[in-house]
């Protein structure tokens, strides 16, 4: 478990905003962050006046907050344009009726309108939800349908996933796009925009109230509405400075998709609670594409996540010299473990160490981290942030000492842990029931440093491409399907992905196994579900291996595919 131990890269930064990291952790107060904001003064609060307005009354109006490209468009808006349109669209949602802790969910790709639509709705004091791209009608539906939601601003391309007449309480869909025909519950965007008045009064809101709802998956049962409050802006704002290290001037470019909690709590709350410049690309991954981004933006501190970072050393040294990267200073990971081989070679062809951190859509923001003043061990997570507490216990909640592997657990509150699992209260106990812990599902253990290091999932959850997929979920879209009898989801170890869905299925009478069937099934999770929750194998058997009470046993599944022992099978049916 520990041969890795020894291996050290140096700090490249130890004047960064943390400074000496052991100094920092014993005397860091969470007070001192909390005089950043205005509820300091009125006891009242909204994120995006923190993100945006703040800024303008500042002065600081004429900085450029988002740079947005695409294939298609390349536009800069400053501060002072967010304002305006974020303002415009909270007039826009209220003309609907919309107000204080509805919810309202956000479903398109990324683009300006997206990044405003998000801030006009907490400017009303509503709860956004935002949903990827990629997610399909029964994906939607489910989010929409356990959350409530009474408004969504889309795409006319992705209406159709909407089932509109199964959600009785969508009341309104804003559609961003062109020559948009109006009708009944259906809003353009653009022309409301325009007729829109570009001032607003802010909904003020108490630091417990509700700001954003991402569903995640687990192991079992549908998504979970993971609630966050606007409190979270102190954890936001601390990580911004001490872990993303932001400055001033910084360019900061966060590559994922505020569908997931990186593009929210990273993509948009940190850099604009500091007032830097935010880099967003629209469309798909490629490795010309990424570093044309980062030299065209001059781009500083860089946030991704280790399958990427894979794709991209996969990509090799060469395309790396053809750009110009000497303006990145800080470079950041996230989603899933961070093999020691991406640091070595990170280090060695972009002259950075990439830096690791360990968080999840529950703890709304990161936790266990590496930073620019603290040496690296390859293949840790770091250590905890100032202000939180980690340790590794056992189920009774006792304390490991170094060198165990156990649960990774957090010492709670902190200021960006969810505040519920909507409509699931038994689900949100779960987390929490060793008193004083948040359980997180992952195991680890800490070296004699203090430094975490990652081991695994104790549920079933399945970390593709660092997106968290439910087998659940995939399992249920499968059986939908008219050749599929009974079917369970593990995830598969990829050398890029880190992991891929295989499932194991067992088909109706009438069906037999076929290279054509097992693509028309995968399709059918595609189109039903979403692209990254269809499997890329299948695999057809007689029968698959149950509990007596009649539950498929992953974890057999999961030994029969690494050629493991598949452990304790008392509860097996035959
Ligand atoms: C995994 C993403 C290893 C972990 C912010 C966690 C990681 C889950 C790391 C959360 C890391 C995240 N090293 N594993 N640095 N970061 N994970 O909710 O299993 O999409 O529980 O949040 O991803 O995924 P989520």
């Amino acid at each position: 478990m520990s041969q890795l131990q020894g291996e050290i890269i140096t700090a490249d930064a130890p004047s960064s905003n943390l400074g000496n990291y052991e100094e920092a952790y014993a005397n860091f107060h969470w007070e001192d962050v909390e005089k950043q904001f205005s509820w300091y003064v009125t006891g009242k609060v909204n994120l995006a006046y923190e993100a945006i307005d703040r800024h303008v009354d500042a002065g600081k109006g004429d900085r450029p907050a988002l740079l947005f490209s695409d294939s298609a468009r390349n536009e800069t808006y400053t501060f002072a344009d967010l304002q305006r349109k974020s303002n415009q669209f909270a007039n826009v949602l209220r003309g609907q009726g919309i107000s204080k802790g509805d919810r309202v969910f956000v479903f398109m790709p990324r683009s300006p309108e997206l990044y405003v639509s998000i801030l006009g709705i907490i400017k009303i004091g509503a709860v956004v939800g935002p949903l990827f791209e990629a997610f399909m009608e029964t994906a939607v539906k489910d989010r929409l349908e356990d959350s409530g939601a009474v408004a969504l601003v889309t795409t006319p391309g992705l209406l159709p996933r909407v089932k509109r007449d199964e959600l009785p309480l969508l009341k309104t869909i804003f559609l961003v796009g062109e020559d948009i025909e109006t009708q009944e519950g259906i809003v353009d965007y653009n022309t409301a925009m325009e007729a829109a008045s570009e001032e607003t009064e802010i909904e003020w809101v108490n630091r417990e109230d509700g700001l954003i709802l991402h569903y995640t998956s687990g192991s079992t049962g549908k998504p979970k509405g993971v609630y966050h409050v606007h409190n979270a802006m102190l954890q936001h704002y601390h990580t911004g400075s001490v872990v993303l290290d932001l400055r001033e001037n910084d360019v900061y470019w966060c590559t994922a998709d505020p569908g997931w909690v990186t593009g929210t709590s990273y993509g948009i709350f940190a850099p604009w609670l500091h007032g830097v410049t935010n880099v967003v690309r629209g469309g798909r991954f490629s490795p010309g594409d990424w570093y044309e981004t980062l030299q065209r933006n001059k781009v500083t501190v860089w946030y991704s996540a280790p399958t990427a970072f894979r794709m991209l050393m996969g990509a090799g040294e060469d395309i790396v010299k053809q750009y110009d990267l000497s303006h990145v200073r800080h470079i950041l990971s996230v989603g899933e473990p961070l093999n020691p081989e991406v640091v070595r070679w990170g280090h060695k062809v972009y002259g950075h160490r990439i830096h690791d951190t360990w968080w999840m859509t529950e703890t709304g923001g990161q936790l266990i981290c590496n930073y620019p003043s603290m040496p690296i061990k390859p293949g840790s997570m770091g250590k905890p942030v100032p202000g939180i507490e980690a340790a590794i216990i056992d189920d009774n909640g006792k304390i490991l000492p170094p060198n165990r592997m156990g649960n990774l657990a957090v010492r709670t509150p902190w200021p960006s842990m969810m505040r519920l699992i909507w409509n699931n209260a038994p689900k949100y106990e779960e987390y929490f029931r060793i008193p004083g812990w948040y359980i997180s599902g992952d195991t680890a253990y800490m070296d004699e440093d203090g430094y975490f290091w990652f081991q695994g999932r104790i549920d079933d959850v399945i970390n593709s491409s660092g997106e968290r997929i439910g087998p659940f979920e995939v399992e249920s879209k499968l059986v939908e399907h008219p050749a599929v009898a009974e079917a369970g989801v593990i995830g598969k170890p990829d050398p890029t992905r880190g992991e891929i869905i295989k499932a194991f299925i067992s088909l109706r009478e009438g069906y037999t196994p076929s290279e054509e069937l097992k693509a028309e099934i995968a399709r059918f999770v595609k189109e039903g579900l979403s692209a990254h929750a269809a499997p890329r194998e299948i695999e057809f058997k007689d029968k698959l291996p149950k509990t007596r009470s009649g539950k498929i046993m992953r974890r057999v599944l999961k030994a029969w595919e690494l050629n493991l022992p598949a452990g304790d099978l008392s509860t097996i049916e035959d």
